[in-house]
């Protein structure tokens, strides 16, 4: 049996398989629920469980430490309230504040990961799982920890681009979130402006430019980083992958309001292997990616990757459902290369449509720019 928790939604973690309601673990007895999965699959779900002590009151802004029992039986078929307000917290600012002292040793987010990954290596053989097994997938801000909130009203609001431009070196140096002296702040900002703008003003003609330079910078930048470090720090191969697939919807019309097409978004993936209220996806090709990602976690999960040679093992299942979604045997005779820590470039695979996957680098353009 195979576990996949999600470090975004941590407090959710999803079992596949025959496990009872009721599991006894470390700290007391959980009691969950019987859920049918949007193709009709049966699995038990618990919500909610306590995995570390709240970071409220004098914990406010400490590491957050070990658990208590509990007597009686804990209801783990709903999202508690005090784990509602936990999410929040490690993925927002103040998981990430820090003083550098003892007042506000910082991290806290990082270290109640952490907290969240050893419950489950404490716990997880109690739901009947391979301990020596586990596959944890995460999205987004726990990789990057990046806690800006993409905004697509950007765009309509007709006062924000012109601010932007009139007063470039003082806000885009708060956008990009470049901490870096003051007399340095001119000279990067107008790096960014060449680099990205050709020099030319911030408005709606520039906008592409304007998402591009903010998705290296808040995206690829921090994930880059952070996946050399771990791939230099590890003996084990690490993969990634892009998801480019617009589909129907995207967060971004969620967070808008709208439906305008601002192409794909942070958690587009997320939302397609887990179900979000008012996300519901009918269409034919969304239904195909929601079976390809599924897959994708399942096999990688399941069978890995032949490490010998990096290339995807023809008997895993993510093969075969590449294969039936497409119609040229040929795209799908790659490698799906592992990070290289040495490179400039990083190996990404390129996910952007059900029956297209393929290999792309991409250059951490943003970081020579700021960090030249
Ligand atoms: C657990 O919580 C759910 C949702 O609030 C509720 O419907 C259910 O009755 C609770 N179960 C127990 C045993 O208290
Ligand atoms: C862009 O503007 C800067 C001054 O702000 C100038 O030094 C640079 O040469 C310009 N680059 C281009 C390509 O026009
Ligand atoms: C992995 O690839 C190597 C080289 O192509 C091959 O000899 C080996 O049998 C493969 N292993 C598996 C488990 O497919």
């Amino acid at each position: 049996m195979r576990s996949i928790c999600s470090i975004k939604f941590l407090f959710l973690c999803v079992l596949y398989g025959a496990v009872s309601q009721i599991v006894i673990v470390r700290q007391g007895v959980i009691s969950g629920k019987t859920e049918i999965s949007a193709k009709g699959r049966h699995y038990m779900s618990f919500e909610g469980i306590p995995y570390s002590t709240p970071p409220i009151g004098k914990n406010r802004f400490m590491e957050v430490n070990d658990l208590q029992p509990w007597v009686g039986v804990w209801n783990a078929t709903r999202t508690s309230s005090s784990c509602m307000q936990y999410e929040p917290f490690s993925n927002a600012v103040i998981g990430f504040l820090s003083t550098g002292d003892r007042v506000v040793p910082g991290n806290a987010g990082l270290k109640d990961q952490y907290h969240a990954m050893l419950w489950v290596k404490d716990n997880i053989k109690m739901f009947g799982a391979n301990i020596f097994s586990r596959s944890l997938f995460s999205s987004g801000s726990a990789l990057s920890s990046w806690s800006y909130q993409q905004d697509p009203d950007f765009q309509s609001d007709s006062t924000f681009l012109p601010e932007l431009n009139d007063n470039w070196e003082n806000l885009a140096s708060s956008l990009y979130q470049c901490s870096l002296p003051l007399e340095k702040r001119r000279q990067v900002t107008a790096r960014i402006k060449e680099y990205y703008f050709n020099n030319q003003s911030i408005g709606q003609e520039t906008y592409p430019q304007l998402v591009q330079s903010l998705g290296d910078r808040l995206f690829y930048s921090n994930i880059g980083k952070f996946l050399k470090m771990a791939a230099s720090r590890s003996d084990l191969p690490i993969y990634a992958f892009r998801y480019s697939f617009r589909g129907e919807k995207s967060l971004s019309n969620m967070i808008g309001l709208n439906n305008n097409d601002y192409g794909v978004s942070h958690s587009d993936d997320l939302f397609r292997v887990f179900v979000l209220p008012h996300f519901e996806l009918n269409r034919a090709d969304d239904l195909a990616m929601i079976d390809l990602l599924i897959n994708i976690i399942y096999s990688f999960a399941t069978d890995g990757l032949n490490s010998t040679n990096g290339r995807l093992t023809k008997s895993t299942k993510l093969l075969k459902t590449v294969e039936s979604n497409s119609r040229k045997k040929n795209e799908i005779d790659f490698e799906w290369l592992p990070v290289d820590k040495d490179s400039e470039e990083l190996n990404l695979l390129e996910i952007s449509a059900p029956n297209n996957l393929k290999m792309m680098s991409n250059n951490i353009r943003i970081n020579k720019v700021i960090t030249r």
